[in-house]
């Protein structure tokens, strides 16, 4: 097993650049997500890694050693994508050996790790089958077997629940979080869905596009609590979360203890009253969850925060209701447990405590430093 090191690697595609300056290191055992919007370059670093791509410039070392100028096949890395292309004509059997036969690896060592693997994945009783006769899940497993067989050093998944229904893929992102448990295999997992990452990441990478101002694409590295607690963007702060996190701008009063927009009044949040101090009267972006709004008409609340605005949606779930609000020139959504779902056009009031607000620069929407 090996940890990984992407160190200011750059990827241009002609002279469009898709990764710029990405610098990420991965700890042996650790279970890596990327994640990201559609387009960001995500499967073009995991295809570095693989070495199915060489950098425009930086280095990336597997296990410590650089592997820039390795060829695939000698990176001990096993591959699964979102299309597992399974061999029809083959057996499950013959479709997880395959990656081992071709390496010359001994029959009984084969059909041992192939039992192995198919144990782990519920696949015993279905060695047999062709891939015609499997489900979607089956199939998916297969891929999975192929992968793990090999006993590489990093495991590289490139969105392979995509292609399941939704209750497979949650089914699916339990069992791949057992099997990390269980094998400890250093991981690094690609996906653009933000509950996939939090799921099963010991940490998540947030990319973003680089543009052709060559921004870096790396947004923030940390454990998911981190990442939800403290955005470190408002990039992140609207990527991470669902329904996304509220953000909208509000201007600091002369004496920087109070925010206020249209609609909004709120105090400035203890831990912020030190990065604030160079901005009285200036405007910042606020940042709020919407599972951090109640209603409060709610009994027992005495929100020092107060949102006042009119239903423009109101959706149940059952267990909670997401109420889409216009307040002020902003179109906040809150998310709380009621059981009375609110009339369109209805008044509402809204709070929340003081502890909950993210507060952004509005120039740079970097997070303000907190003390
Ligand atoms: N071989 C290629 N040639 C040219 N452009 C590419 C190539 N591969 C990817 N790109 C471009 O790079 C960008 C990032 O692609 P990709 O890494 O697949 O994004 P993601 O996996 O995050 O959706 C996209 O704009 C894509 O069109
Ligand atoms: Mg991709």
């Amino acid at each position: 097993m090996a940890g990984i090191r992407l160190a200011h690697v750059q990827k241009r595609f002609g002279a469009t650049p898709v990764l710029t300056d990405l610098d990420l290191e991965i700890e042996e055992h650790e279970f890596m997500v990327l994640v990201g919007p559609s387009g960001c370059g995500k499967s073009t670093a995991l295809r570095l890694i693989a070495g199915l791509e060489d950098p425009s410039a930086g280095d990336i070392e597997i296990g410590g050693r650089r592997v820039n100028d390795v060829a695939p096949k000698d990176r001990d890395v096993a591959m699964v994508f979102q299309s597992y292309a399974l061999y029809p004509h083959m057996t499950v059997r013959e479709n997880i050996a395959f990656g081992l036969r071709i390496r010359d690896l001994p029959a009984a060592e084969v059909e041992s790790r192939v039992a192995e693997a198919a144990q782990v994945l519920g696949l015993a009783e279905l060695l047999e089958r062709k891939p015609k006769a499997l489900s979607g899940g089956q199939r998916q497993r297969v891929a999975l077997g192929r992968a793990i067989v090999r006993k590489p050093s990093v495991f590289l998944f490139d969105e392979p629940l995509s292609n399941l229904d939704a209750e497979l893929r949650v089914q699916m992102r339990a069992e791949l979080a057992r099997l990390q448990q269980r094998l400890a295999t250093t991981t690094v997992y690609v996906t653009h869905d933000q509950v996939e990452a939090m799921t099963l990441g010991h940490r998540i990478a947030v990319l973003a596009p680089t543009g052709p101002d060559a921004r870096p694409n790396l947004q923030q590295v940390g454990t998911p609590l981190e990442i939800y607690d403290r955005p470190a963007n408002a990039f992140v702060a609207r990527f991470i979360g669902s329904p996304p996190m509220n953000v909208f701008r509000a201007r600091l009063s002369a004496d920087r203890t109070r925010l206020a927009a249209p609609g909004i009044e709120a105090p400035v949040p203890r831990a912020f009253l030190g990065a604030t101090r160079a901005l009285a009267g200036a405007e910042v972006l606020v940042g709020l969850r919407p599972e951090h709004l109640v209603a409060s008409a709610e009994p027992g609340w005495t929100s020092p925060i107060a949102l006042e605005g009119s239903v423009e949606i109101a959706e149940t779930i059952g267990s909670e209701v997401v109420v889409h609000a216009r307040v002020g020139e902003e179109k906040l959504i809150a998310r709380f447990a009621t059981r009375r779902v609110p009339r369109l056009g209805e008044r509402i009031a809204l709070a929340a405590d003081a502890a909950a607000l993210h507060l952004f620069a509005a120039t740079t929407s970097q997070r303000l430093a907190e003390s």
